[in-house]
């Protein structure tokens, strides 16, 4: 617990628990269209990653150490592990595929985008009518701002449609998996990992039991 991600999302969570985020925005749901993708949400993703062989079900050695970096210069090659999860040189979550395996944390951020951010952003990442498709934005949104916009919300004022990104810093369903979310939204954004639940993963380690036991309990 001691990288600057963890230091950056204990941050934010004092942030938010000082600007009396209510944690009511839910409510404003109940209109919420049904999900669906939308047109031209895949469009931004581009095809020069070498790491398209990965994008198939059946199991394959991925080359360790292949260097790859999103359009906006962000390296995303794991590095290291820490509490379970896979971190780049900067400390930037990223996903792991092994022999067309994906990493536990990275299933761990479907599971936790599908509970808490399909309703409104569509099927694995792939945008609705509504939302945008998370995706693309995490293709070229900042690590750290992407925490911030899920901390925090976000509300578009000058739309004439009420569009209400909720406030997630105090949902402990969402903040202790955050990071896994990011994975999972990566590895969908540069087609790795393919739609829908992903069928082979890693174990969960003992390592990500026990931080995930002391963040829900924390
Ligand atoms: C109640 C519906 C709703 C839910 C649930 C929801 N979002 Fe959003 N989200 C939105 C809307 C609407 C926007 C666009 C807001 C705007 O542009 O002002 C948005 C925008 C975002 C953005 C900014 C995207 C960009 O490209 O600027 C991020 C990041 C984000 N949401 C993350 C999440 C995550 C992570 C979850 C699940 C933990 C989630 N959202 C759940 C409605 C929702």
């Amino acid at each position: 617990m001691t990288s600057k991600t963890t230091a950056s999302l204990m941050a934010i969570c004092v942030a938010c628990a000082t600007c009396a985020i209510t944690g009511t925005a839910l409510a404003q749901t109940t209109d919420t269209p049904p999900a669906q993708a939308g047109a031209g949400a895949a469009a931004a993703v581009s095809g020069d990653a070498q790491q398209e062989q990965a994008a198939k079900e059946e199991p394959q050695t991925e080359e360790a150490g292949a260097k790859t970096a999103l359009p906006n210069g962000t390296d995303i090659t794991p590095d290291h592990l820490e509490n379970g999860r896979w971190y780049t040189v900067d400390d930037i979550p990223t996903y792991k595929i092994t022999d067309g395996k994906i990493d536990y944390a990275t299933f761990s951020g479907y599971r936790r985008y599908s509970a808490e951010c399909h309703v409104c952003h569509g099927p694995d990442g792939e945008g609705s009518t509504y939302a945008p498709a998370l995706k693309t934005s995490v293709l070229t949104l900042d690590y750290y701002d992407f925490l911030e916009i899920a901390a925090s919300g976000k509300q578009e004022v000058n739309k004439a449609a009420n569009l209400v990104m909720p406030a997630f810093g105090t949902n402990k369903n969402v903040w202790c998996y955050i990071d896994d979310i990011y994975a999972y939204l990566l590895a969908r954004g540069t087609g790795d990992l393919p739609r829908g639940r992903p069928a082979n993963k890693e174990d969960k380690s003992d390592e990500f039991a026990a931080q995930e036991d002391s963040c829900m309990s924390g």
